[in-house]
């Protein structure tokens, strides 16, 4: 099948120094470029707006990273127009040709690696190992879906005596994808390609505080040769244009990687049929999650804090896959608190292109501020295991660890989306679970056992789209760990996965009579 012979791009092995003087010397060229402005993409023209956003270096905020150029809700208007006019022309293209652009997309982003990286690490405090890895997921991405496209291409034959019956999919029209800063070029690529290979029109949609990385995607993607129209570059505000767009009786779906608050809104507003609407849209949401790694007696204690420290802290927490609760067995609690403080408190917290850095900055001082009273609050509901000192200069939050946490603390329930871990006691394997399952959300969560009746327990019980059983639970890979989750993580089928362009699709069945 397409999976076994799926090959990964793989990552840059960063303990050549050839490869590290390379990306000092990008980041160098790209720091040189700052400051340019970015124009939205609209029919095809790079159009002038009346207002703009600066985008800032989280790891020095003085550091003006770009200008772009955000949107109208009258050119939201005309990139939907424009958008329905290449609909009719693009749905009709072969399978073969939409595939090729990916093909394209997927080598000229290999081909931009390291400038890619540079400018995830000066736009989005990234470090660079992470956003090498980005950048594989990327291009894993182009050509995962590229091979998707090819299975689905075919369509099925159910023929019976008497009848041909032909089974196949056709595009749903106009898609509007909304993406996160977190993974600012791989989730934003990844839900455009797949809008795009499937024939539908993608308008993209990118999370204000990564706007310049999303202006190469939409370079990327010219250049790759998707047509105009088909493509466009949309960024501006969320509650007013993309709200707009959302609402409008000419979407069909609607990609969303973000917030549950914002998730739970555009699902709601895509409901509702807008005057001369002649469809229902379909919304793929995936959301927060509240991912717990619970720790039992059998666990290896070197392999347990290594991974929990790795899935809490990379990335300073702000993944929608981050560990942000350890459930540990009464046992071991104490000696694995210990342990797990001692080695957070050897990692780096510095600018994401230091280097030596582990732990980079926050995305903006909006994040900083919410992060701090979570750590605020976290004071009055629980102890103190481990504060560290941030440097100053950027949106700096070392990482906080909070123990004997209760299960109904803020702290235990809600996304924080930063650097801040609760370490909770269970005093029996059932009750860890239970710890576990206790919130609205079920996104990654993992296991450290040796126990076979633990892991066979967890495996049923442990209610998560993606469970890790003795590794960390982020950095799922396209393919091998298609992503994604349930309840309240979102809604829609798995990112990188069998079912995810069937979202993109209609499925149409046609009977002749022989
Ligand atoms: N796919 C990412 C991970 O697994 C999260 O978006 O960490």
């Amino acid at each position: 099948s397409a999976a076994t012979e799926f090959h990964n791009a793989p990552d840059t092995d960063y303990a050549e120094a050839e490869a590290r003087d390379r990306i000092a010397s990008a980041i160098q060229s790209v720091r040189q470029t700052l400051g340019q402005t970015y124009l939205p993409l609209i029919d095809g023209e790079y159009v002038e707006t009346a207002e703009n956003l600066k985008s800032l270096n989280p790891s020095r905020s003085s550091e003006v990273i770009g200008v772009v150029g955000m949107i109208s809700v009258e050119q939201a208007e005309s990139a939907i127009a424009s958008a329905k006019t290449a609909f009719s022309s693009w749905k009709k293209t072969s399978g073969r040709d939409r595939v090729a652009i990916l093909r394209n997309a997927a080598t000229l982003t290999a081909q931009r690696r390291d400038e890619l990286i540079a400018w995830m690490v000066l736009e989005t405090g990234k470090p660079v190992k992470e956003a090498d890895a980005e950048v594989s997921e990327a291009i894993d991405f182009c050509t995962y879906y590229a091979d998707e496209m090819e299975r689905l291409d075919t369509g099925v034959s159910y023929d019976f005596p008497g009848e041909t019956n032909h089974y196949h999919y056709q595009p749903r029209g106009i898609v509007i994808v909304i993406s996160p800063w977190n993974f600012s070029l791989a989730i934003p690529m990844g839900m455009t390609v797949a809008a795009l290979v499937t024939g539908n029109c993608a308008l993209l949609k990118p999370a204000e505080t990564s706007s310049i990385i999303a202006a190469k995607i939409a370079e990327i993607l010219v250049e790759a040769g998707v047509p105009r129209g088909v493509f466009q570059f949309v960024p501006g505000n969320g509650s007013l244009v993309g709200a707009h767009m959302v609402q409008h009786k000419d979407t069909h779906m609607i990609v969303f990687t973000g917030s549950q608050a914002v998730g739970c809104q555009i699902y709601a507003n895509a409901a509702i049929l807008q005057p001369g609407q002649k469809h229902l849209k379909r919304v793929v949401a995936e959301m927060g999650g509240k991912n717990a790694i619970v720790i039992d007696e059998s666990a290896d204690l070197d392999q347990a804090v290594q991974g929990v420290v790795q899935s809490a802290f990379s990335y300073s927490g702000q993944k929608c896959s981050a560990c942000s609760r350890a459930i540990v067995l009464e046992s071991i609690y104490d000696t694995f608190l210990a342990r797990l403080v001692e080695a957070t408190r050897s990692l780096n917290v510095g600018a994401a292109e230091d280097p030596s850095t582990r732990v980079g900055p926050v995305i903006d001082d909006e994040a900083q501020q919410r992060i701090k009273s979570y750590i605020e609050k976290g004071r009055t509901e629980a102890e103190v295991a481990l504060e560290m000192p941030a440097p100053d200069g950027g949106y700096f939050v070392a990482p906080v660890i909070f123990a004997n946490v209760a299960p109904d603390a803020k702290i235990a329930q809600e996304e924080i989306f930063g650097p801040v871990l609760a370490v909770m006691k269970a005093k029996t394997f059932q009750e860890a679970l239970d710890l576990a399952n206790g919130t609205p959300y079920a996104l990654t969560g993992g296991l450290y056992s040796r126990t076979p009746s633990h892991i066979e327990q967890a495996q049923t019980e442990f209610e998560v789209g993606n469970l890790y059983i003795n590794r960390g639970i982020t950095g799922a890979i396209v393919s091998r760990q298609p992503f994604g989750g349930f309840k309240l993580s979102g809604v829609g089928s798995k990112a990188g996965g069998p079912d995810y362009l069937l979202q993109f699709l209609e499925p149409r069945v046609v009977t002749e009579n022989v």
